[in-house]
């Protein structure tokens, strides 16, 4: 049960909508949600097809540049077109189209337990010929470079012969809109094609992108379940499929396409395409979706949430879940965009998004994919390196702002570089994967050095004022406010990031002092520098106001006037899009969660008090413009005991993506807030917390649901977690022991153990 998403809507919004909800991907490749027939002038698309990391390069224009601004923008390709299948009934010229004829039935469905998506229909051609259509697609899984449709063809009212026109399309282009600074506008990144060719009856395109010059190819292949002879076309830029059957029963095709890129397969992309494709010969269609059930239930075992008492939120969250398995880069050069596989919107960069989003959902129930994405980021600490010496540091390593390969593409300053906080949002992920799975290896040969080199950029960022250490000109997560001295969610994950430098370097020291020589030798660590961080993470300054009892987002912030929310019309929201961004930075107004991400992130810090207290604060001047705020602020009302605000923040961060309610889902899918869903339920209602001392939880339920289940992997044992009603139930499913504390008192498990308690109001 609530398994599938399904939409009936021909809308063009709502279509647009549809592309990015039935997106397919499997981390390396995705292929939006468009119809394989097309669409008619006039009814708008984004058709696209991406392949994780694949980018070209474009020049920045800036109307006035200062030293240091990035020069080169990354941009995700949209990649060869492999979608189009056109079906033509007899002699009719006009192929099918759910635009014209009669659409006497169209339904279709994205399933999150099989792997595919479907779209059944059942339609009237003009000339009055009736035909039922199954299309059915998946990106697989387990073949990261496949993309298969099949299409099944059933005269209702006739027999007669059926027309099958395949296309693979190398002249393709990106999705712009001038209008919006969050897809990018047109310019010099495109796709040039090298060449399009049959070989027999497999169609081969190659392009090339013009600046990067990355290759990528498509190899692509029919087969039918009737004896057809295929014709084949090359056109410009594309190669053309046909072949005429007879239509007397059902007719299916099954179109088998291949994805090669040169980052990963080296510069015979074609040869590796037509190789790989060769390899498919003799698999049928039930094959790979049994492939795909098999990889799933594997995933859906560890991964899965299950809420009783609401139907919708049950496949909300499954949902959110599946796209993030369909985001996740799983190889050494890609990790999550913001939008994943799903769109264009920004770029196919990857922001904070990831570490402090989507990977606690990795790291907490597939932490093999999480170390990899971790790994990726290491990957990036030489290119971070070079930009920590742009930036003026003379030690240590600055992440990007939003990046593919690890040069800074964020053109905007003050809403981009000034964003330090991502050195120690990284540096926290790292530290969270660490204390939630015991990778020591991860620690000493990759961690540790993640750590030390962000910690010496905070070094260099902060400095000594009468005893306590702050960090200057920085902006927090908050976009509406920027450029600031001691904002409180920066100051506090610094900290975070020093103490666990100095710990790291320490720990490591005493287990293993070679490796340890080795790291400081390369990194020419002195010995004072983990006394140095140790200092200053106990020195940091945390902003506090004790008028209002609760901690200033910055030194500023309290200061400035209230935004005017009581004249700001409804259609001005989100204000990014209406106000030049200097109006928005003299007032107090939050696009995102800021202070109260860092109560949430590092509870230790404050009181209860100063946190209830805040949140109440915040709450009223924040708009939740950026989509990565409404789950915090729900995990914050959970921990602060509101159990029904946390939940109303829940349904408003669930439906999203489901409901368009940032307006621009057709841009692609909102991956940290869909990350920030699972956060929601795991660490916001059953309060999950990983901390130095261990695993703690706190359940509650909301009074809507019945219950709620879900499993968390920690430190190689699996902990199941079951609300129901009263009742909280948990059992040790994988695992020797586990201790952990639950609602403050410790507890134990053994092998196999279910222990059942009361749940807390
Ligand atoms: C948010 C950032 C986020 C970015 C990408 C922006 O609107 O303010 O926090 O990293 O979107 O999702």
């Amino acid at each position: 049960m609530n398994w599938t998403i399904s939409n009936q809507s021909l809308d063009p919004q709502q279509l647009l909508v549809n592309e990015s909800l039935f997106s397919l991907g499997n981390g390396y490749l995705g292929v939006r949600g468009n119809f394989e027939e097309g669409y008619p002038e006039g009814v708008p698309t984004i058709r696209g097809t991406y392949i994780n990391a694949f980018h070209d390069l474009a020049a920045i224009h800036y109307g006035e540049k200062a030293f240091g601004y990035p020069e080169v923008r990354q941009k995700l390709m949209n990649l060869i077109d492999a979608q189009t299948i056109r079906l033509y009934l007899d002699d009719e010229t006009q192929p099918f189209s759910l635009f014209s004829g009669d659409v006497v039935h169209f339904e279709r469905t994205l399933d999150l337990q099989y792997g595919f998506s479907e779209r059944l229909i059942q339609w009237h051609s003009p000339a009055g010929r009736e035909i039922m259509i199954r299309f059915r697609r998946l990106v697989s899984f387990v073949r990261r470079e496949l993309f298969a449709i099949e299409v099944t063809v059933e005269p209702v009212n006739f027999s007669g012969r059926l027309k099958i026109v395949s296309t693979v399309n190398g002249d393709v282009e990106n999705f712009s809109d001038a209008s919006d600074s969050r897809v990018a506008s047109e310019d010099e990144a495109h796709l040039d094609v090298l060449s399009a060719r049959n070989d027999g009856a497999v169609s081969l395109v190659t392009d090339q992108a013009h600046t990067s010059k990355r290759k990528v190819s498509c190899a692509a292949s029919l087969n039918f379940s009737v004896p057809a002879e295929t014709q084949l076309a090359v056109l410009p830029g594309s190669v053309e499929t046909s072949a005429t059957v007879a239509l007397n029963g059902p007719v299916t095709v099954i179109k088998k396409t291949i994805y090669t890129d040169s980052l990963r397969h080296g510069q015979q992309t074609e040869q590796t395409a037509a190789a790989l494709l060769r390899g498919l010969d003799h698999v049928p269609f039930s094959k790979l979706l049994e492939e795909q059930q098999t990889y799933l239930d594997r995933f859906w075992r560890l991964s899965d949430v299950r809420i009783t008492g609401s139907p919708a939120l049950q496949t909300g969250i499954r949902f959110n879940l599946y796209q993030l398995l369909q985001a996740a880069g799983r190889d050494s050069v890609s990790s999550i965009a913001a939008k994943g596989l799903s769109g264009e919107g920004y770029e196919g960069h990857y922001f904070w998004d990831t570490e402090i989003f989507m990977l606690p959902f990795f790291t907490l129930t597939q932490p093999e994919l999480a170390r990899g994405l971790l790994l990726f980021r290491y990957g990036l600490l030489d290119s971070a390196r070079r930009r920590a010496r742009v930036m003026g540091h003379r030690k240590g390593a600055l992440f990007p702002w939003r990046t593919i390969t690890g040069s800074e593409c964020s053109a905007f300053f003050p809403a981009g570089t000034a964003q330090y906080h991502i050195n120690a949002d990284i540096a926290y992920s790292c530290v969270q994967y660490y204390l939630a799975t015991g990778d020591d290896d991860f620690l000493a040969r990759f961690g540790a050095e993640i750590l030390f080199e962000t910690a010496r950029v905070w070094m260099e960022t902060g400095h000594y004022l009468n005893g306590s250490f702050r960090v200057d000109g920085v902006t927090g997560p908050d976009e509406y406010t920027a450029i600031v001295d001691n904002n409180y969610y920066t100051n506090a994950m610094a900290k975070y990031n020093l103490y666990w430098a100095a710990k790291a370097a320490g720990n490591l020291k005493a287990a293993d002092p070679g490796c340890y020589t080795r790291l400081s030798e390369r990194l020419q660590l002195t010995d004072r520098e983990p006394e140095e961080w140790a200092h200053a993470a106990k020195a940091m300054y945390l902003p506090y106001d004790p008028e209002r009892g609760i901690n200033p987002q910055d030194d500023t912030f309290l200061q400035k006037a209230v935004w005017n929310f009581a004249e700001t019309p409804p259609g001005n929201y989100p204000l990014l899009l209406h106000y030049h961004p200097l109006t928005l930075y003299r007032y107090q107004v939050c696009k995102q969660a800021d202070t109260v991400l860092a109560h949430f992130l590092l509870e230790d810090e404050q009181t209860l008090e100063t946190m209830r207290r805040s949140f109440d604060y915040y709450e009223k001047v924040t708009t939740h413009d950026s989509s990565l705020s409404t789950c915090i602020f729900s995990i914050m009302a959970a921990r602060l005991g509101d159990t029904g605000k946390a939940y109303d923040y829940f349904k408003t961060a669930a439906r999203i993506d489901l409901d368009n309610t940032q307006g621009n889902t057709r841009d692609g899918l909102h991956l940290a807030n869909i990350g920030g869903t699972w956060m929601a339920i795991v660490f916001g209602f059953a309060g999950v917390r990983i901390k130095e001392n261990g695993l703690s939880l706190r359940p509650v339920l909301p009074s809507a649901w019945k219950g709620y289940a879900f499993r968390l992997v920690y430190h190689g044992r699996v902990l199941s977690v079951s609300v129901a009603g009263e009742q909280l139930e948990l059992q040790l499913t994988e695992g020797s022991r586990l201790s952990f504390k639950l609602y403050d008192q410790p507890v134990e498990l053994k092998s196999g153990q279910t222990a059942v308690f009361p749940l807390h109001r």
